[in-house]
């Protein structure tokens, strides 16, 4: 079994439209030549903010990087329609980006996102062909009373297996590949990472959980190029989501590289 890792960049609502081309620029370029070793062994993806996904995409495209794709942060559930500020995954894929974030945790705590519209969002972004990564993960308090375990299971089984009347991703898609990413709300944007045993406890017990063990399952939260390595070492972290330590270039670039030298086989 291999799992080529996949390494990605939640730049939330930071950048603008030129610090976000810059980034894209820098990282791509980089990963095209100097550390293509790097790239041959990670796959790469960036999300950075919907305006500047298409300017994102134009980037990669120019440096040549083979590896790289870009996402959004999000989408509405619907096609298209009368939502006004919405995001759908047709405009997403038009823009030439190819994966999206469903349900990170900023998306069920600021904004309201159950495991209802996490669904009806992972089976929109499958028909825009889409490839999305469902976020999942515990609030401290979640932990602290020893429910873990149980919130977690409760997103991936109703993602997975569907209820109050929607087919969940397994029957819906014919059973294709999902990539999860555990996030502690806990450890996002704290600077406390779950300890690389901590986390693996809680990869492992996710792998259990799905019906493909080769699907993809990342960690994220305060991921930082001085714990990569040791995360990445954890035999069910295939790959992490980086939030702030993806806005600067040459951190990026470490973590990325740290990803490669623990690539699986
Ligand atoms: P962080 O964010 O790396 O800044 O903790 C991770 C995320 O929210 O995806």
């Amino acid at each position: 079994m291999s799992r080529r890792p996949l390494v990605a960049g939640n730049w939330k609502m930071h950048t603008d439209a030129s610090s976000a081309r810059d980034l894209a620029r820098s990282l791509a370029r980089a990963l095209a030549s100097t550390d293509a070793s790097a790239s041959q062994a990670v796959s790469v993806a960036f999300f950075p903010p919907f305006p500047f996904l298409e300017a994102v995409v134009a980037e990669v495209a120019a440096s040549g990087a083979t590896s790289v794709a870009v996402g959004a942060q999000d989408l509405h559930a619907a096609d298209s329609g009368a939502f006004t500020g919405g995001v759908s995954g047709p405009q997403i894929a038009s823009t030439g980006a190819s994966w999206v974030l469903v349900g990170h945790s900023e998306r069920r705590s600021v904004f309201g996102d159950n495991d209802v519209a996490v669904l009806k969002k992972l089976l929109a972004a499958r028909r825009a062909g889409l490839r999305p990564i469902l976020c999942v993960g515990e609030t401290l308090a979640e932990r602290e009373s020893g429910q873990g375990e149980r919130v977690v299971e409760r997103q991936i089984r109703f993602a997975l297996e569907g209820g109050e009347g929607l087919d969940g991703w397994t029957k819906a898609t014919k059973n294709a590949e999902l990539c999860i990413a555990y996030e502690p709300v806990w450890a996002i944007g704290t600077g406390k990472t779950a300890s690389p045993e901590m986390a693996e406890a809680m990869q492992a017990h996710i792998r259990g959980l799905l019906p493909q063990r080769s699907w993809l399952i990342l960690y994220g939260g305060s991921v930082k190029a001085n714990n990569a390595l040791d995360l990445m070492k954890q035999e069910n972290i295939d790959g992490l989501l980086v939030g702030g330590a993806s806005l600067e270039a040459e951190g990026f670039l470490s973590i990325i590289r740290a990803a490669a030298a623990s690539a699986k086989s």
